[in-house]
């Protein structure tokens, strides 16, 4: 005998714990299978352990999606404001860090055991370490087929995320329900990732690693960021350039500028006045991490003159040459240190109010299985609140 439930949701993260509360305290009976020993496993590791659990400026324009009207509804049904007010009601210190981005004071933790308390007030039933053998659908629902058990369910809401960090358990397994059930899913890529370089350039630019600077870095689509970028041992990271990774194709450059606020030629003019002997190099130390600047030379961007020996030809090409620094990554470092998976299910198979698939009656995707991915700085989060809280309301 198989055991009956209402709701079977697969994936004890952000969005699977947050569906299975709503779920649970409408009276539904819900049990949560994940395949890992504990649940929330990238909320404890996210923001640096401190959760970057939601964004004051979350909208629609945020996202990623082929459909990009897809997400409005669930994030203006279930916004920010509502996720923080629960935080509040929970006693959660928290505070902004930059761009609206609002982080736990203590720890990751506690976003966790709100998700549980706010289970255990539904009544839902975790089940970790579960391996699921297979899944049917039958005139009652469907069945989840476990090692030596059964369950029987009237929905199923895949929660199940997406490819990235392998390490925290991520499977494909959303995706195969997915085209299990017919439904068409949109080719996945790592987001939100650091960027590889080639060889030449890496070998020159891996003496800085560890180096932050401020820059605006832009695709050549045109799409940009004004954040800090990070040298790296394998090439370049921080937020800026996680941010582009997920707007980036592969084979494109993306060009980025070193003096975002600085009117460098005004500087440059009013430095050769002042002083006319002062080498470039260390003009431009006053306001670029000195080490970067003799990379820069290295690398043949920055002549090796003083300001009065530099022509105002050179002194164009030089402000061009910094303020486009056209690289052109190897790649990105993939799945295995991305925040984020791009693409998965398509939105087009689901309804943007419920998240239940148009064709299969019962069954529902929620969070970053579905191909919907917001920026970083707390959005993907949103957004598994929001799907999660819409879906909740139908099952
Ligand atoms: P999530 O991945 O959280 O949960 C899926 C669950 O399904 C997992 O528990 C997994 O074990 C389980 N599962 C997978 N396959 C299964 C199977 N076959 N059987 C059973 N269970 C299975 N976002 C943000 O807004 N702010 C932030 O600060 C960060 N920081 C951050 C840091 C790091 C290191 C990463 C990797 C990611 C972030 N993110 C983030 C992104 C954020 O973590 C992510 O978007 C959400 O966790 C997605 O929530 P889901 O519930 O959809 O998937």
């Amino acid at each position: 005998m198989s055991e009956q439930v209402d709701v079977v949701i697969i994936g004890a993260g952000a969005a699977g714990l947050f569906c299975a509360a709503q779920a649970g305290q409408a009276g539904c009976s819900v049990v949560v299978l994940d395949n890992g020993k504990k649940p929330g496993r990238k909320i404890l590791m996210s923001g640096g352990g401190r959760c970057n659990f939601t964004n004051m400026y979350a909208e629609p324009a945020a996202y990623l999606s082929n459909n990009p009207h897809f997400c409005k509804s669930a994030l203006a049904r279930y916004t920010q404001w509502d996720f923080i007010e629960l935080v509040n009601r929970h006693g959660i210190p928290y505070h902004e860090k930059a761009l609206g981005q609002l982080f736990c004071d203590n720890s990751a933790e506690e976003i966790v055991d709100l998700l549980l308390k706010e289970c255990d007030d539904g009544n839902v039933r975790l089940r970790m370490r579960s391996e699921i053998l297979a899944v049917e659908g039958n005139d009652e629902g469907f069945l989840i087929k476990l090692a030596g058990a059964e369950i029987q369910a009237k929905s199923l809401v895949v929660a199940s995320g997406g490819l990235s960090m392998p390490g925290l358990g991520a499977t494909p397994f959303g995706y195969k329900i997915a085209e299990q059930f017919g439904l068409p899913v949109l080719p996945t890529r790592a987001g939100l990732v650091p960027f590889t370089l080639h060889k030449p350039l890496l070998e020159v630019l891996q003496t800085l690693s560890g180096i932050a600077a401020p820059v605006t870095i832009a695709t050549e689509g045109g799409m940009s960021f004004k954040e800090s970028l990070l040298f790296t041992h394998r090439g370049l990271s921080g937020p800026a350039v996680l941010q582009l990774s997920s707007y980036w194709q592969p084979g494109e450059s993306v060009s980025i500028n070193l003096f975002p606020e600085l009117n460098i030629d005004d500087f440059l003019n009013a430095e050769r006045e002042s002083h006319p002997n002062q080498s470039l190099k260390n003009t431009l130390a006053k306001h670029l991490p000195k080490r970067l600047v003799e990379c820069l030379q290295t690398l043949g961007k920055v002549p090796e003159l003083t300001l009065k020996q530099l022509s105002a030809t050179q002194q164009q090409q030089l402000i061009d040459t910094l303020q486009q620094w056209q690289i052109q990554p190897n790649g990105t470092e993939g799945y295995r240190t991305a925040e984020v998976t791009l693409g998965g299910v398509d939105t087009k198979a689901l309804s943007s109010k419920t998240m239940e698939s148009s064709q299969v009656p019962g069954l529902y995707f929620i969070g970053e299985v579905m191909d919907v991915t917001g920026w970083l700085g707390g959005y993907n989060f949103q957004w598994a609140w929001s799907s999660a809280w819409a879906c909740a309301q139908a099952v």
